[in-house]
């Protein structure tokens, strides 16, 4: 009655889509954006500049460049209501569920939420990347008591939200580096994230609910949450030299290091790569050097021992030290990994909306057959 085939659980190996806007060599730890290598994009682009590559395949002209920040820079302002609306929002919540569940309500604020014609799509991804740096930082004064900062629309993404965050302004150096880490994390190929934000959109269904969908699968440990679960670790280790007991312990019990490890690479993550050395400078110029040398061992010892089973350091490994020493309270290193991502997540939504077939796999059904009903009675 059953045929069998064979399963790829999760999904490993399967390539389910094609897409423009990376490409990762797992093997020899290569990430490009559009061909272009990482390091090269962190080293010289923006954000901004980032997104319009993977939104349009090719870097900006300098008009194009310009046009394109200014139309994100009009799409800071959160919509009406939206402030007294987070003012309600419990102040124990995970400022993920809070961005998941805000990112959803913004459908409501749009006049025509479903329509998914490229330009429209395109607006509307415009519109909540542009404001969901200040649904996370309104929250986040929202839960210290404190007044909402309104966006500025003479800052970059980068620095308009680290000022609504602090209230002040940010120094070019926290800037730049919290520009780098939204380079680094934009986009990483068919991840879970996208994957999710990929299938919803797949149903025709819209672009609100394929980002909210992204967001909910980003924050589970497995994925962007372990940026979180890095920092958990780097805190419980009371010092560098307790650094081999604890991971040592770690590996024999057989549990998990976060931020390490990984589906695709089996060498060293290179945006692993590009934020070692932005961590280092940023705990060396914050005072928190004892952080890196803490995580600098990790990497030493996991190198030694599960290096040969192709477990190295990923994107989530020093963005723990890096959020940090930008100030960032743990639970919103997830959040500015969402933030960075929507820009890819809404790229891909475009991208799988011009060629769309429906996702739909099979399940290997493993239950019994020809069941007869038992009445209530007789159960
Ligand atoms: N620490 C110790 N052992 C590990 C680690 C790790 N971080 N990662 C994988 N392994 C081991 C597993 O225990 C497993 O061992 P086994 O074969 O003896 O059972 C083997 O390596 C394969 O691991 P899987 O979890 O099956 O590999 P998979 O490709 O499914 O998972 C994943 C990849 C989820 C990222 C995994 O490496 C992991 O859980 N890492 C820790 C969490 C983490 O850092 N996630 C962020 C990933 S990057 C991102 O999503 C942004």
């Amino acid at each position: 009655m059953s045929t069998t085939s064979t399963i790829a659980k999760g999904l490993d190996g399967i390539v389910a889509a094609e897409t423009e806007m990376s490409y990762i060599d797992g093997i020899n730890g290569i990430l490009e954006y559009v061909g272009i290598r990482i390091g090269d994009l962190s080293s010289n682009s923006t954000f901004e500049e980032t997104v319009f590559l993977l939104w349009n395949r090719r870097l900006p002209n300098a008009s194009e460049l310009s046009a394109f920040v200014n139309e994100l820079r009009a799409a800071y302002a959160l919509p009406e209501g939206m402030v007294e609306r987070i003012g309600q929002l419990p102040k124990d919540a995970l400022p993920m569920h809070v961005l998941r569940t805000l990112v959803s309500e913004l459908a409501l604020s749009d006049p025509n939420p479903n329509d998914n014609n490229t330009k429209a799509a395109q607006a509307k991804a415009v519109r909540i990347l542009g404001c969901a740096p200040a649904l996370v930082a309104c929250f986040d004064r929202h839960r210290r008591g404190l007044e909402f900062v309104a966006p500025d629309p003479q800052r970059s993404f980068a620095s308009n939200f680290l000022y609504m965050l602090n209230g002040s302004d940010p120094t070019e150096t926290m800037v730049r580096a919290f520009d780098i880490c939204m380079i680094l994390h934009a986009d990483h190929g068919l991840n879970n994230s996208t994957f999710a934000a990929r299938v919803i959109i797949s149903t025709l269904s819209d672009v609100y609910s394929a980002l909210t969908g992204a967001i909910g699968s980003l924050r589970g440990p497995l994925h962007g949450g372990a940026n979180e679960g890095v920092m958990h670790m780097l805190n419980e280790i009371p010092s560098v030299d307790d650094v081999e007991s604890y991971i040592m312990g770690k590996i024999q019990r057989k549990e998990k290091i976060m931020g390490f490890g990984h589906r695709i690479y089996k060498a060293k993550d290179p945006r692993a790569t590009d934020l070692q050395s932005l961590a280092r400078k940023l705990a060396e110029d914050t005072g928190n050097a004892d952080l890196y040398e803490k995580s600098s061992r990790i990497e030493q010892i996991m190198e030694r021992e599960l290096a040969h089973r192709g477990i190295y350091p990923n994107v989530d490994f020093y963005s723990a030290t890096t959020y940090f020493c930008i100030g960032l309270k743990l639970d919103l290193f997830t959040p500015m990994f969402a933030l960075s991502r929507l820009g890819g997540w809404s790229g891909h939504i475009i991208e799988q909306l011009s060629d769309n077939r429906l996702f739909r796999p099979k399940a290997q059904y493993v239950g019994p057959h020809d069941v007869p009903y038992t009445p209530m009675d007789n159960r």
